[in-house]
């Protein structure tokens, strides 16, 4: 069977200690609500001897926990730790113990400034020290031990192992290793967890808990996985101290798109990060993966092209996902700037529900180019009035100056052409038969293949509604020209829409 990884949450424990503001006790209990609504297997409640506050927002996480999630908490190796932690879990259904120490050479010399085998005993010590306190309370919880800066232990990785494995002797069964402080390669500390995977007995559970301070977290979180880490400790949002911790997020999803089934439920994903970027007062910055503002634009033309052709499919030309997987319903945007084209107009145009073609959006990409060029991304409204006034209003030799009725079926018909005003009655089957009699009398034929009428908007605030006229022309070629134009009255509006296409024709 495929192993799942099992996900163990640490948004309350390192991403809350890194906040500017803790969360107060209610504020965590939103928080670990959403966590377990996303289905992650365990939940890091805090640090029970660091305050009292802490404690007590442990007890009552602890008890609010079903027996589907793991609850956990954090101690330093030493007993009074281990105690009040022991204390902060007792009525949890299902929990755990979690005890760290560092084993990295610098560490221990220049912060704890011991000897490598007394930090070897206190580690063993304290996990003996935590199981025989367990069994004494009569419960069934679990032991994690944690190689505090384990990314730092390539010089005495055998040290490391050797500790580990008498540390698993008395009782520990995950092993958690974490990159404390991100310095090297992912494939460095693969390594390094592969060979502690490799020397230590299978029951034992592999975790890692990776700090992001170079931007590769996710990287060495996911790879570590497929080393035989089980066990993935990640931040909602990618909180925690300095650069933060891995994000759940981004590893959740390279997961599943690598074909590995998750217990999560993905399509709660963008919801939860926006509740936890407003409650944490951490932004989510623009080019965030996946859940950032900026994370389904696409700006340049070949781009744009790509992601409006696979819009609908779950494999897109230019995203790793489907944005709806994680519950984001906001459209691709597509924005326009100097470095976009036709595919942009054309979809930006049809998402402000007006009709364009595929020639008119080539038409129109010249001018909003040039726009852009000075303004940068254009807004909707600069693209739709660009819209207005080069596709709905196009200038040429032909000017149109009025089209009025004189009697049933006949009208007055009188423009510019090339600056010289002309003036002609026209007859027919209705006002657009009559202006093209008209222009036929004086040369201009023009060759009407269809007509469509669409009405733009309601009747707002007691004024008429606005209606488009389309029209498509053969020219002299037989090829065929579509114009349109805008007005309050439909004959107006064919009739504007027929001086367009006169305009485009060459
Ligand atoms: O980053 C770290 O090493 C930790 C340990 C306490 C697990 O947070
Ligand atoms: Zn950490």
């Amino acid at each position: 069977m495929q192993r799942r990884p099992f996900f163990y949450d640490i948004t309350l424990r390192d991403g809350n200690q890194s906040l500017k503001k803790p969360w107060s006790l209610d504020e965590k209990i939103v928080i670990f609500d959403k966590i377990v609504e996303l289905g992650i297997n365990a939940i890091e409640l805090g640090f029970p001897a660091s305050s009292q506050m802490d404690f007590d927002s442990c007890k009552t996480l602890a008890s609010r926990a079903n027996e589907k999630t793991l609850v956990s908490v954090l101690a330093r190796a030493n007993k009074n730790d281990i105690n009040r932690a022991l204390d902060a879990i007792k009525d949890a259904k299902c929990a755990r113990l979690h005890t760290f120490i560092t084993l990295s050479p610098f560490h221990m010399q220049y912060v704890l400034n011991k000897e490598s085998d007394v930090v070897a005993n206190i580690a063993i010590e304290a996990v003996e020290y935590a199981a025989a306190k367990i069994k004494e309370m009569g419960k069934n919880f679990d032991i994690e031990f944690s190689v505090e800066h384990f990314g730092d232990c390539s010089s005495n990785l055998d040290f490391v192992i050797e500790t580990l494995k008498k540390v698993v002797e008395k009782g520990a069964t995950t092993i958690n290793l974490p990159n404390t402080v991100e310095r090297y390669r992912p494939s460095v500390f693969v390594e390094m967890v592969k060979k502690v995977k490799e020397a230590l007995p299978d029951y034992v559970v592999i975790s890692v808990h990776n700090h992001n301070d170079l931007g590769m977290a996710t990287a060495t979180t996911a790879e570590s996985f497929f080393a035989g880490a089980t066990q993935l400790e990640c931040c909602l949002n990618g909180l925690g101290e300095r650069a933060g911790n891995t994000d759940f997020n981004q590893v959740a999803i390279a997961l599943h798109n690598c074909g590995i089934k998750l217990d999560i439920d993905l399509s709660k994903i963008y919801e939860t990060a926006l509740t936890i970027s407003q409650m944490s007062k951490v932004k989510i910055y623009e080019k965030a993966p996946l859940i950032g503002p900026e994370a389904l634009a696409h700006r340049s033309g070949i781009h744009q092209d790509g992601a409006i052709k696979t819009k609908e499919m779950d494999f897109g030309a230019y995203r790793p996902i489907h944005p709806t997987l994680i519950g984001r319903f906001d459209d691709e945007k597509i924005g326009f700037t100097s470095q976009s084209g036709k595919t942009a107009i054309h979809d930006i145009i049809k998402a402000l529900k007006y009709p364009i073609t595929i020639q008119e959006s080539i038409y129109l990409t010249p001018f909003a180019k040039a726009l852009a060029e000075n303004k940068g991304e254009l807004s909707n409204d600069e693209i739709l009035e660009l819209y207005f006034d080069k596709i709905c209003d196009i200038k040429g030799d032909f000017e149109l100056i009025s089209f009025k009725p004189i009697e049933k079926g006949v009208f007055g018909l009188f423009f510019n052409y090339k600056k010289e005003q002309k003036e002609v009655i026209g007859s027919g089957n209705g006002p657009l038969d009559a202006c093209l009699n008209g222009l036929k009398k004086l040369g201009f034929e023009v060759k009407l293949e269809h007509y469509k009428q669409y009405s733009l908007d309601g009747d707002k605030d007691g004024s008429s509604a606005r209606a488009m006229s389309e029209i498509s022309i053969l020219d002299n070629n037989n090829n065929t020209i579509i114009a349109r134009a805008i007005d309050t009255s439909t004959p107006q509006a064919n009739v504007k829409a027929i001086f367009n296409a006169l305009n485009l024709l060459k």
